[in-house]
C-alpha cells in the first residue's frame, strides 16, 4: 500500500483543531505535524493536497442496525449497503446492534448469526457488534463472560420494552455481572407497562394514526425508565450504563440529578433525530409513518435540550439508531394501525454530515465538541480507542475531508442508503465530504464509494 501526505489540512480532534499534515503508512497515521514543521522526505509517497478543508477522524457510529430481523420484515440496508452508505457520509466504523433471536435462546445464538451475516454481506469499513440480553439465567451471565473473552464483546444491550424486556430483578443481575466484567450495559430506556396501556386505550377508541405512536410514548416513560435504570445502576455497584437514543429534556434532568448525587459511570447518546426533527412530523397520518421509531419525535424544548446536554457534556456521544424500511412498501404496515408499522428510521450517511454543519458551521457546538461526541468517545467507551476515532500517530488513517464551503440541499437522490427516503429530505447543509479513507484506502471520493465488498474488519472490543 502507498504511503499517503495528506498536506494543508485543518486538523480536528476532540481537543483542538490546528493546522498541519499528516503521513499514512500501512493503513495507520504514520506521524501528524503541526504546520511549520519539517515534512518528510515525499519521494514515492502520493500527496493529496487537502486545500485548508478540515480532517476529521472517521466516524463511529455507536449504534445501528443494519438487517434488524423484526419477525416480519428486516432493515433494509444490510452490512455492505449500510456501510457504503455510512462510509460516503464520512463514517468508517459502525457497532452494530444484534437483533433479538429465538425465544429462550443462549447468549451466543445471536452472535454467532451476526458473524455470519456480516461474512455474506461484505462491510466496507470496520465492524463490531454489542450483544443483546433478552433473557437473564446463569448460563446468559456465565455467557457475558464467555463472549468477551472470545470475541470481544465489551458492550451488551438490554431493553426495557418491547417482547424481551429485562425486568428489574433480571436488570440488577446483568449489571453485577457487568460490574465484575468492566462491560458496558446499553439500555433501551421506556416502561413499558406506560406503553402498552396507552397503545391499547388508543387502538380501543380507533385512534391508529401516526401521531398515537408517539401519544403512546410519553417523555416521562422515557425518564422513569431513565432514573430506574441509572438507580439500579448504583445499586449494583455503579455499574457502566450507557443510556442509548436519549431524547427527552425530562429523561436528560433526571439523569442530571443522578450524576449530582456523584454517581459516575453514566454514559449518553442521543441521535439526529432528536436533535432535528419534531413531533409534527406526525401530523400528516401517511408521511407520518417516516417517522415511527422509538423513542418517537420529541417536541422543540427536548430538541434544545439535546443540543443543551451536549454543550454541557451531559451527552456524550452521537449515535444513528439507524434502522431502515421502505416508506412505500415496509411502513405501509402501519398505514391502519401505528402498532403494525416497523420501528425505525434511517440515518447513518448524514450523521456527519448535520454535525459538522449544524453542530460546527452553525456554532452550536466547536469541532472538537462535534469530534468527541460522533468519533472519540464512541470509540473509548466501547473499546477501540487509540485505534480508531483519534488522530494521532499509531491510530488506524480512518479519517474524512470535510470542505465546508460546499452549501448543499439534503435530497434522497443523492445519498446511498438503501431506502426510499430520508426523514431530513430539504435540509440545507453547509459543508461536505470530500472524500474518506479507511484504513489508508480513499474509499469514496467526491461522493463515489470506491471501496472494496468485504474490505471492512470485525473488530474486537475491549472493556
Ligand atoms: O425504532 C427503533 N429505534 N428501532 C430500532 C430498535 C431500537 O429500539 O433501538
Ligand atoms: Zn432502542
Ligand atoms: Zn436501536
Amino acid at each position: 500500500m502507498q504511503a499517503v501526505y495528506i498536506s494543508n489540512a485543518q486538523i480536528a480532534t476532540s481537543r483542538e483543531v490546528f493546522e498541519g499534515s499528516l503521513l499514512v503508512r500501512d493503513g495507520k497515521i504514520a506521524a501528524v505535524l503541526r504546520a511549520g514543521e519539517t515534512p518528510p522526505d515525499l519521494d514515492g509517497i502520493k500527496v493529496i493536497d487537502a486545500g485548508g478543508c478540515y480532517l476529521l477522524p472517521g466516524g463511529v457510529d455507536p449504534h445501528t442496525h443494519f438487517d434488524l430481523d423484526v419477525g416480519f420484515t428486516r432493515a433494509s440496508d444490510d452490512f455492505y449497503t449500510g456501510t457504503v452508505a455510512a462510509a460516503c457520509g464520512g463514517t468508517t466504523t459502525v457497532i452494530d446492534h444484534m437483533a433479538f433471536g429465538p425465544k429462550g435462546c443462549p447468549l451466543p445464538h445471536q452472535s454467532a448469526v451476526y458473524h455470519k451475516l456480516a461474512a455474506q454481506q461484505g462491510p466496507v469499513i470496520d465492524y463490531g457488534f454489542h450483544g443483546v440480553i433478552q433473557h437473564v439465567d446463569d448460563e446468559v451471565l456465565a455467557s457475558m463472560k464467555t463472549l468477551r473473552d472470545e470475541e470481544g464483546l465489551s458492550s451488551f444491550k438490554i431493553y426495557l420494552t418491547y417482547d424481551f424486556k429485562i425486568d428489574d430483578y433480571g436488570v440488577l443481575k446483568v449489571l453485577e455481572r457487568a460490574n465484575e466484567l468492566g462491560l458496558t450495559i446499553c439500555v433501551h430506556c421506556e416502561n413499558d407497562a406506560t406503553i402498552n396501556t396507552l397503545r391499547a386505550q388508543y387502538v380501543a377508541d380507533g385512534h391508529t394514526e401516526a401521531k398515537y405512536h408517539a401519544l403512546s410514548r410519553p417523555a416521562e416513560a422515557e425518564a422513569e425508565a431513565v432514573y430506574r435504570m441509572l438507580m439500579l445502576g448504583k445499586i449494583a455497584g455503579e455499574a457502566k450504563v450507557y443510556i442509548v437514543h436519549l431524547s427527552t429534556r425530562l429523561g436528560l434532568e433526571a439523569l442530571r440529578l443522578v450524576r449530582r448525587t456523584g454517581q459516575k459511570n453514566i454514559l449518553v447518546e442521543t441521535c439526529p433525530q432528536y436533535l432535528f426533527l419534531d413531533d409534527s412530523r406526525y401530523n400528516d397520518p401517511q408521511a407520518g409513518l417516516k417517522y415511527i421509531m422509538s423513542p418517537p419525535l420529541r417536541k422543540q424544548p427536548d430538541i434544545d435540550s439535546m443540543w443543551d446536554g451536549l454543550t454541557a457534556n451531559d451527552i456524550q456521544t452521537i449515535g444513528t439508531d439507524h434502522c431502515p424500511f421502505f416508506f412505500d412498501t415496509q411502513k405501509q404496515r402501519g398505514a391502519n394501525d401505528f402498532t403494525q408499522c416497523p420501528n425505525g428510521a434511517p440515518g447513518v450517511e448524514l450523521r456527519m454530515p448535520l454535525m459538522f454543519s449544524e453542530g460546527f458551521m452553525k456554532g452550536r457546538l466547536s469541532l472538537p465538541q462535534v469530534v468527541d461526541s460522533c468519533c472519540t468517545r464512541p470509540a473509548e467507551i466501547f473499546g477501540i480507542a487509540p485505534q480508531k476515532g483519534i488522530i494521532a500517530p499509531g491510530a488506524d488513517a480512518d479519517l474524512v475531508l470535510f470542505d465546508p464551503s460546499v452549501k448543499w440541499t439534503v435530497t434522497k437522490d443523492q445519498l446511498h442508503e438503501n431506502v426510499d427516503y430520508t426523514p431530513y429530505e430539504g435540509i440545507e447543509l453547509t459543508g461536505r465530504p470530500v472524500w474518506t479513507m479507511a484504513r489508508g484506502e480513499v474509499i469514496v471520493d467526491n461522493g463515489v464509494f470506491k471501496g472494496q465488498k468485504g474490505s471492512g474488519k470485525y473488530l474486537k472490543r475491549n472493556i
